[in-house]
């Protein structure tokens, strides 16, 4: 298979068209068989449930060219599960679980070309999703629906790669009190702009958000959830019932135990001790793990010890250890890497 044209080395995380997308449709209370075609745009009502009232849910994952030269995606099913969760929530139809990882690894099949070779530093990003798609104007869901899986060959999400990031804790919140933030909805996302765009605008990377409830708890970033290393080399992860249970952060949690034999502590963590941690990181799967160096609490700045210049020593072992199960450098545990070729 002949790679495409692309100069792997400087992909941003943003959107190449590619050949094929996987689609399924939801109607008269079924899925049809799906297919791949080749048309990378939607038609539909101007009426949609998704456009007028949002109802649409995606995720993220990706295919990795391995050392020995195979693709890969990692831990799919847990994508969706979670998908799983985030239909229900928004009263959509669940696309199952082996349908969803067989269209996945027919996208990446159909788009072996666009598939970023070993050691270039880019991946290939897959995003399924989900819509309502007939016409409602009175506030119910539609009843017709449409499942996607398309993908893009990315790079770094932030740019700058593994340079240490600045964000500021947000005055917004991503999240409601038993809302929709432990699910992947696309409302989520829109509610989350406002705060992205002022949060550049004034010069940071990110946003941390606060618990919706009492503003005191750490939260997670727009695209991301929080790690932290205390100054004794304990892996710190906030707990929260409204942020989205990352598939990146669960894995890290187990590569930190098993792995790099660390304790790990799953707990809430309050803005007030974020000044006594050594290391912190974002981790998801477009993030993979980006060091934070600096974060600004209204003015008041909390500097990592571990610098603006590079990641922290136990945040390198976990992005390190990680990425090396992802590209076949590392032995996975049972079940995380799923073969396509
Ligand atoms: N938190 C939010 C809000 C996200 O959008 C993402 C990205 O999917 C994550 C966390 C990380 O999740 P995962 O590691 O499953 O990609
Ligand atoms: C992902 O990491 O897959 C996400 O969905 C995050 C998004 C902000 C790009």
């Amino acid at each position: 298979m002949e790679k495409k044209n692309i100069d792997w080395g400087n992909l941003g995380f943003s959107y190449m068209e590619t050949d094929k997308r996987f689609v399924s449709n939801f109607k008269d209370g079924a899925w049809d068989e799906g297919a791949l075609i080749s048309d990378g745009n939607v038609t539909m009502s101007e009426c949609a449930c998704v456009l007028q009232y949002a109802q649409t849910c995606f995720e993220g994952l990706k295919a990795y060219t391995t050392q020995d030269g195979h693709i890969v995606t990692f831990r799919p099913d847990l994508n969706a599960e979670r998908m799983e969760a985030s239909a229900k929530r928004l009263e959509m139809p669940v696309f199952p679980k082996e349908r969803f990882i067989d269209a996945v690894v027919q996208v990446v099949a159909a788009n072996e070309a666009y598939v970023p070779p070993f050691g270039s530093g880019a991946t290939l990003y897959l995003r399924p999703y989900m819509y309502g798609k007939n016409a409602v104007i009175g506030v119910k869901p539609a009843d017709e629906f449409e499942f996607r899986v398309f993908c893009t060959p990315v790079g770094p999400y932030f740019k700058g790669g593994v340079k240490p990031l600045t964000i500021r804790v947000s005055d917004f919140d991503r999240a409601a009190p038993n809302g929709t933030g432990h699910i992947k909805a696309g409302l989520n996302y829109a509610m989350s702009l406002h705060a992205i765009v002022s949060a550049h605008e004034e010069g940071y990377d990110e946003n941390l958000y606060l618990d919706p409830k009492t503003r005191t708890k750490v939260e997670e970033t727009g695209g991301a959830n929080f790690l932290f290393v205390t100054k004794d080399n304990k892996v710190v992860t906030p707990k929260s019932g409204s942020i989205l249970p990352s598939i990146t952060r669960r894995s890290l949690v187990h590569v930190a135990k098993e792995y790099l034999g660390l304790e790990v502590e799953e707990r809430e963590v309050y803005l007030d001790e974020v000044k006594d941690f050594a290391e912190c990181g974002l981790c998801g799967t477009a993030a993979v793990i980006s060091p934070v160096g600096k974060i600004v609490d209204h003015g008041k700045e909390i500097c990592l010890p571990s610098g603006m210049t590079q990641m922290g020593p136990i945040t390198k072992k976990l992005y390190d250890t990680l990425t090396g199960i992802q590209m076949g450098r590392i032995e996975a545990p049972e079940g995380w890497i799923r073969v396509i070729k």
